[in-house]
């Protein structure tokens, strides 16, 4: 726990005042925080994927399903990690941020990484593909499951905690947009995109393919 407690060491020097100071550290143990949360939630979704994955001897719907709950939980703390972050205050922001130089938390591994396993709105990610591979291996298409709906048990369990999953996701990039223009503006970012513009662009919906079969329900 001490090696833990050390890591947090603002760059601002001292003469600032003791608020500039804090403000840094409140910057850094978000960011922090966020990094271990991502580790959870990284290793969760592995362990979701390799329950889900046929056939094998850890192939267990039910355990993939706890696993996925507790990852969309996860990723409502990390959103909420951003709100907090709305309090920081600007003027202090102003005094630490050239600091940073060209840290940015783009440069993240472990949420690239989710990425890859959640995918975006054009892109199923390898999390949908092993669920696709369950729900061919239990004899059903997802377009059955997303029809069938609660008849199909826990396949149907598995596919509404997805999109729970996917829309977490999505929100936590509205959430990072919107304190981005708040704390910057127009200012582009510390790891040279242009900013705001530039994350908007990025925003989200994770597993088009299960919103679309869901939404037939309405024309079914
Ligand atoms: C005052 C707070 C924050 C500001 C001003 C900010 C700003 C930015 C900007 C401008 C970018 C785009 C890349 C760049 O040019 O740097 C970015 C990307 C990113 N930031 Fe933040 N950020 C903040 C807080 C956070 C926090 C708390 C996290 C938690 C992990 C985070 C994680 C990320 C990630 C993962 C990306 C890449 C997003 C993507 O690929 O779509 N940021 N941030």
């Amino acid at each position: 726990m001490e090696s833990l407690l050390s890591l947090q060491e603002p760059r601002t020097p001292h003469t600032a005042g003791r608020a500039v100071v804090l403000a840094e550290q409140f910057f850094i143990i978000t960011h922090q925080s966020c990094e271990l949360w991502l580790k959870q939630l990284g290793a969760d979704l592995d362990a979701t994927a390799e329950a889900l994955l046929p056939p094998c001897d850890t192939h267990d719907l039910e355990l993939g399903l706890e696993f996925l709950l507790r990852s969309c939980e996860l990723i409502r703390v990390l959103q909420q990690q951003l709100l907090v972050l709305e309090k920081l205050p600007l003027r202090y922001f102003a005094e630490f941020r050239s600091y940073l130089d060209t840290a940015s938390g783009a440069q993240s591994a472990q949420f690239r990484r989710l990425t890859t396993l959640l995918g975006n709105s054009h892109h199923q990610g390898s999390l949908y593909e092993a669920f696709a591979a369950a729900v061919e291996y239990h004899g059903q298409t997802v377009d059955d499951v997303c029809r069938r709906g609660v008849e199909s048990g826990v396949l149907h369990r598995l596919a509404e905690a997805l999109v729970d999953l996917g829309n977490g996701y999505w929100h936590w990039k509205v959430a990072h947009l919107a304190l981005v223009s708040k704390m910057v503006g127009e200012q582009g970012g510390t790891g040279g995109s242009s900013g705001v513009d530039f994350l908007a662009r990025r925003v989200t919906r994770p597993f088009p393919e299960l919103r679309r079969l869901r939404g037939k329900v309405h024309h079914p």
